[in-house]
């Protein structure tokens, strides 16, 4: 039996609405579960919080975060310009007061603006070369102290003997979800992450501003952790 490489998805591309849920697992209900998460933090709970979806993509935590608050006041940047055109698309009906700004994080410029702030699947793609450091400082920085952080990213493995068995099943996940099961193929689509574990992201965490990382949820690889910028 043929096994698929572990394959993450790239900066979207075309077809990464539709190829992102075959990829990662609980990817459908991920945006959902930010959300909510979020939405029952201290401060973004309040009516008319102010949150700012970093890395929005193509628009999925726009569109659950609309459905579930749309009382919120929402900013969504990304520095792509055509991934936030799509977004645009899929969400100008529904939302036209959405902030759209076509920048990275680091390069937002903004302090305390925010109530809290959504982070899913973008600082898997930084390099520890403190350009993780800059994005967290950055995210941060633009929020309240007490603010949270709903992040959600691929982390790198520990080391356990069942490893193997994790990959084999996350290949498994993709074939049962219609991908083809060519590694290649799968391969050329994906950008190489730069996956960290959590003793990693804790001491990132820390320097950023932020308190410890609580996990609150995991799928494979891919978890799930609320952070809050201390006071
Ligand atoms: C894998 S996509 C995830 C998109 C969306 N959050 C989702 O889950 O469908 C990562 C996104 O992060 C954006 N991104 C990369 N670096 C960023 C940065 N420094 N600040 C903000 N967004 C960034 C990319 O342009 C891309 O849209």
């Amino acid at each position: 039996m043929s096994v698929v490489s572990p394959a993450v998805p790239p900066s979207p591309e075309p077809g990464y609405d539709r190829l992102a849920p075959r990829l990662i697992p609980g990817y459908a209900s991920l945006a959902r579960l930010a959300v909510a998460l979020l939405a029952s933090s201290p401060l973004a709970s309040s009516t008319e919080a102010s949150v700012l979806v970093a890395g929005c993509g193509t628009g999925s935590e726009l569109l659950e975060a609309r459905a579930q608050r749309p009382d919120w006041h929402l900013t969504a940047i990304d520095p792509s310009a055509t991934l936030l055109e799509v977004a645009r698309g899929r969400l100008d009906a529904a939302a036209p007061s959405i902030d759209w700004r076509c920048t990275r994080v680091e390069d937002l410029g903004v302090e305390a603006a925010f109530d809290g702030a959504l982070s899913v699947l973008v600082l898997q793609s930084l390099p520890d070369d403190g350009s993780k450091l800059a994005f967290l400082s950055a995210l941060a920085r633009s929020l309240r102290p007490g603010g949270q952080l709903v992040l959600v990213d691929l982390m790198r493995p520990e080391r356990s003997a069942l490893q193997a068995q994790v990959e084999l099943a996350w290949g498994q996940f993709q074939r049962a979800g219609g991908e083809s099961g060519d590694p290649g193929t799968l391969a050329s689509r994906v950008e190489a992450p730069h996956p960290i574990g959590p003793a990693r992201l804790a001491a990132l965490a820390e320097a950023s501003g932020f308190g410890d990382p609580a996990p609150v949820f995991k799928a494979l690889n891919f978890e799930g952790f609320l952070l809050q910028r201390r006071s």
